[in-house]
């Protein structure tokens, strides 16, 4: 029996295991972690991540070729094949800080497999790495080998938060990058062979190692550049009286452009984009390529930029000011169907509306209280550095309540932010809403999805992301 171990039961490693286990019965699959709270969960009920479809398959496969454990030394000891896929986060400190990847937690793990490795291993790559990573780790197992022949694998995972089990079993592409000798091809072959279980032969894409490794990087960089791209426009929209949504249908419509990632939103989030892209021009800027490394900054000042001009239209239309007033905010997550806040929008949002004196009342169906008051606190970048998590400030925590009900968020509130995309904020009961609220009542939907002409009939002052704008707010210009 063919044994995996994956380093790190995270948002990755957790469902792209549990996959592979369900899809290949013959396989035996080990996920295990530093971190012993995860791994509990990981065997309990209540699962660490909320991932639809995730429980069923978890259901299916533990205990029977799926386990989840802390012993990480016993089962990189005993696997064939050891995936590594944990976090990758911006620096914080030193050379680089707050553009390149910190691979402290990759290194730790690879000078742990050449330590506890008695038999020959392929290691895989899975988390997000900058390119010639596999360099670096290569050095660091052969360096410590004792005669061990370990063949590293880049194997990018493209699975998006929220569609990640339907991503795992029907991936537009698998890609697997490996040295170009016999032994990196055979490599290639036997992890491909995993892979071949579920996914068609031609959707198994593979490469040299750099490709590998720099597709990831390009990847996520053309997905989060469509958004500012769109969301560049979204400012144009408003200030010229076009609608987004009907400029993006016509653009998406051209075949060599396509539909999807067209959606204009207060900002994306999330753990990937704004890191990887700055991992991406930190790389450019290494390589003495100072335009190359603009031209992606730019992605990012734009998201910046969306932000900031968001939080600028909610103070600019209550009269310049929200000091003391209360703003109900719909969603927290960083997009629907997570509980996921790493880089939400909403953090710097919220964080924009407390500075100008802002009472928040939250509600998000995924996320806690707890886990919202240590965001709104935490410094950037800080997040996905685990050891730096800080107490909750109890400045915030006087300004900020959370509630575990739209209605409730909403009462006697001057203003609604929708910032999550969540199908229930769709369907809510907007007059009642509307009736228990303080007059002017605002809505401004980051996100798109209310009507917004329905809206204005029931009395709402309503600011959609660029869509012409409600007379109210044209007298009020936000300059961000
Ligand atoms: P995560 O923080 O959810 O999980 C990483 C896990 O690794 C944590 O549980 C941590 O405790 C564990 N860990 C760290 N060092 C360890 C060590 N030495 N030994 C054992 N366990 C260790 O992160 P994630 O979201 O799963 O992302 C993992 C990687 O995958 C990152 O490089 C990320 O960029 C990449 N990625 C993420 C996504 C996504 O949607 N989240 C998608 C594609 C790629
Ligand atoms: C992303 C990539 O899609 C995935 O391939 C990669 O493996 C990890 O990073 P993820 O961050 O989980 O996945 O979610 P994604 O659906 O890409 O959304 C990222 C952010 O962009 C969210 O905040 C989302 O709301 C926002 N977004 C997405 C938009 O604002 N508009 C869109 O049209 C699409």
């Amino acid at each position: 029996m063919v044994k995996i171990c994956c380093i790190g039961a995270g948002y990755v490693g957790g469902p792209t295991m549990a996959v592979i286990a369900l899809k290949c019965p013959s396989i035996e699959v080990a996920v295990v972690d530093i971190s012993k709270s995860r791994i509990a969960a990981w065997n309990s009920d209540q699962l660490p991540i909320y991932e639809p479809g995730l429980d069923g398959v978890v259901k299916q496969c533990r205990g029977k070729n799926l386990f989840f454990s802390t012993d990480v030394e016993k089962h990189v000891y005993e696997a064939d094949i050891v995936f590594v896929s944990v976090n990758t986060p911006t620096k914080t400190r030193g050379l680089g800080a707050g553009k390149a990847a910190d691979l402290t937690y990759w290194e730790s793990a690879a000078r742990m497999i050449a330590d506890v490795s008695k038999s020959d291993k392929i290691v895989v790559e899975k988390s997000t790495v900058p390119v010639k990573t596999a360099e670096a780790i290569e050095k660091i197992l052969t360096h410590n080998a004792k005669g061990i022949k370990f063949q590293i694998l880049s194997n990018p995972e493209f699975l998006a938060e929220g569609t990640a089990i339907q991503d795992l079993f029907n991936p537009d592409r698998v890609l697997i990058g490996g040295r170009e000798t016999p032994e990196g091809q055979k490599a290639i072959q036997t992890l491909k062979n995993v892979y071949a279980h579920w996914v068609p032969e031609e959707r198994i894409l593979t490469t040299n190692l750099w490709s590998a490794e720099l597709s990831k990087l390009a990847a996520n960089a053309f997905l989060a550049q469509r958004i500012s791209s769109v969301n560049a426009m979204s400012a144009l929209c408003e200030a010229t009286g076009a609608n987004v949504t009907q400029v993006s249908y016509a653009v998406g419509t051209d075949t060599r452009i396509g539909p999807k990632f067209l959606n204009a939103s207060v900002g994306f989030g999330g753990s990937c984009f704004q890191k990887d892209i700055l991992n991406l021009v930190y790389i450019c800027e290494c390589n003495g390529l100072p335009e190359v490394a603009e031209y992606w900054k730019q992605v990012i000042k734009i998201n910046d930029y969306q932000k900031s001009r968001f939080v600028n239209r909610v103070v600019s239309s209550m009269f310049n000011t929200v000091a003391t007033k209360k703003i109900a905010i719909l969603g927290f997550a960083f997009k629907k169907d997570t509980g996921d806040t790493r880089e939400t929008p909403a953090i710097d949002v919220c964080k924009g509306l407390l500075g100008d004196k802002a009472r928040l009342s939250i509600y998000d169906p995924q996320v806690t209280e707890d886990q919202i008051q240590r965001d709104l606190w935490m410094n950037k970048f800080d997040w996905d550095h685990p050891i730096h998590l800080q107490p909750t400030s109890p400045t915030t925590e006087k300004k900020v309540s959370v509630v575990w009900d739209a209605y409730e968020a909403t009462k006697d509130a001057d203003g609604v932010c929708i910032l999550t995309e969540w199908d229930e904020f769709k369907t809510l009961d907007y007059q009642k809403v509307y009736d228990n609220m303080r007059k002017p009542a605002f809505v401004f939907d980051g996100r798109n999805i209310v009507n917004v002409e329905k809206l204005r009939e029931i009395g709402f002052i309503v600011y959609s992301i660029g869509k012409p704008l409600d007379p109210w707010l044209k007298d009020m210009p936000a300059v961000a």
